[in-house]
């Protein structure tokens, strides 16, 4: 293994609280010009409102911000915006039209119920864990996408912890083993053998049979997305903290070392490993910050001394780049998100080259996991790991 091509930089620590107070001031002035809100992408560096959503499901970041930055910063204020938010997002542990549900409460009501100990809010995430487990085909042994019965997202793995969760809180091992299935599944079918993933499977609805890999937002259905990978580093990593399945590390370790060996110096990659260079070999940077998050959690779960530094070193690598003036959107007068150069759905031509909500969260989120206001694999909060 290769390490990251760059060192990691000493003074990351004052550029990372300086970013987290630009990112905070970004998410208030949001929330001032267009009070109860929920961006996705914007267009032209501005947060569209009406934008066409594809799906909905990212209501939990723009109120996960808030409740990160209430974390750092202790105030009244932020708490009330954060839980106010988060109350908008409440009705939606019922809903059935999305798979997104980890994204929804996972960020929202586990803080809130973290902050409070409040037993109303632990129901709230155990339901939706109930409701996103109600998606499971029990013949192909998967969480079907939003799109058909018969598809499967790797996306998926980043909600399916809130069925772990549910099921551990609730004491259900029915619903245990519906996240343990669509893992197995996942792993089989998506997560090709040199670690790259396919964004979806398609399955035979009558015998469950896996039909073909597929995809809406990758290049192509063979290539690798570079979200999709980033998703399942993080998804698959999560999941071990559930199921301690040296299957679940061995999957993220293989994406995280596919996704850091494709990766160019900086460790941005495009929003497709496989396209093309030219104009449209577009960075993503959203995939950057999902996988800084998930590779800072990974150095911790991985118990290869020289594979976690590599992740430790890889995430601090990513959010330096994510803190030049390139990426970062604090030199840019009007810009209305955090992180410049993220793509939501390239063919749809949906927030390509702009900022995207999840990016933004994720970015936070590493950032505050790096700074030790978070508790992650391996380091409880207020631990300084700079
Ligand atoms: N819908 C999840 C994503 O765009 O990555």
């Amino acid at each position: 293994m290769d390490e990251p091509r760059a060192a990691a930089p000493d003074d990351l620590r004052p550029r990372l609280e300086a970013a987290f107070d630009f990112a905070a001031e970004q998410v208030r002035a949001t929330t001032e010009r267009t009070p109860d809100f929920f961006p996705t992408y914007t267009v032209g560096g501005r947060w569209k409102r009406g934008a066409e959503l594809w799906t909905d499901w990212c209501g939990g970041f723009h109120a996960g911000m808030m409740w990160l930055i209430a974390e750092r910063t202790g105030e009244r204020r932020w708490y009330e915006l954060a839980q106010h938010y988060s109350q908008l997002l409440e009705h939606r542990q019922h809903d059935r039209n999305v798979h997104d549900l980890g994204f929804i409460f996972l960020n929202t009501y586990r803080p809130w119920y973290g902050a409070t100990g409040e037993s109303r809010l632990n129901d709230v995430l155990v339901n939706a864990g109930r409701t996103l487990a109600l998606r499971f085909n029990p013949k192909g042994r998967y969480l079907r996408s939003f799109v058909a019965p018969e598809s499967l997202f790797i996306d998926i793995m980043m909600n399916v912890p809130i069925i772990f969760y549910a099921a551990r809180e609730a004491g259900d091992p029915g619903l245990r083993a519906i996240a343990e299935s669509h893992c197995r599944t996942t792993e089989r079918t998506l997560v090709r053998p040199d670690g790259g993933t396919a964004h979806e499977g398609i399955f035979d609805l009558d015998t469950g049979e896996f039909v073909r890999q597929s995809t809406h937002q990758g290049l192509r259905a063979d290539s690798d997305w570079s979200r999709g990978l980033a998703w399942s580093l993080y998804g698959f990593g999560t999941v071990y903290t559930y199921t301690q399945n040296p299957a679940d590390l061995a999957v993220a370790e293989r994406n995280a070392d596919h996704f850091l060996a494709r990766c160019p110096v900086g460790l941005i990659p495009p929003w497709d490993f496989d396209a093309p260079d030219g104009p449209h070999r577009i960075d993503d940077s959203s995939a950057a910050a999902i996988a800084a998050s998930g590779l800072w959690d990974l150095s911790g779960l991985t118990a290869d001394a020289s594979r976690a530094r590599r992740y430790r070193l890889a995430s601090l690598i990513i959010l330096d780049s994510l803190c030049s003036e390139q990426y970062l959107a604090r030199g840019t007068p009007g810009w209305e998100g955090v992180l410049k150069h993220g793509v939501y759905h390239f063919h749809k031509q949906l927030g390509v080259d702009e900022s995207v909500m999840w990016g933004d969260f994720f970015f936070l989120e590493a950032v505050a996991k790096v700074l030790g206001l978070r508790p992650c694999a391996g380091v409880p909060a207020g631990t300084s790991v700079l």
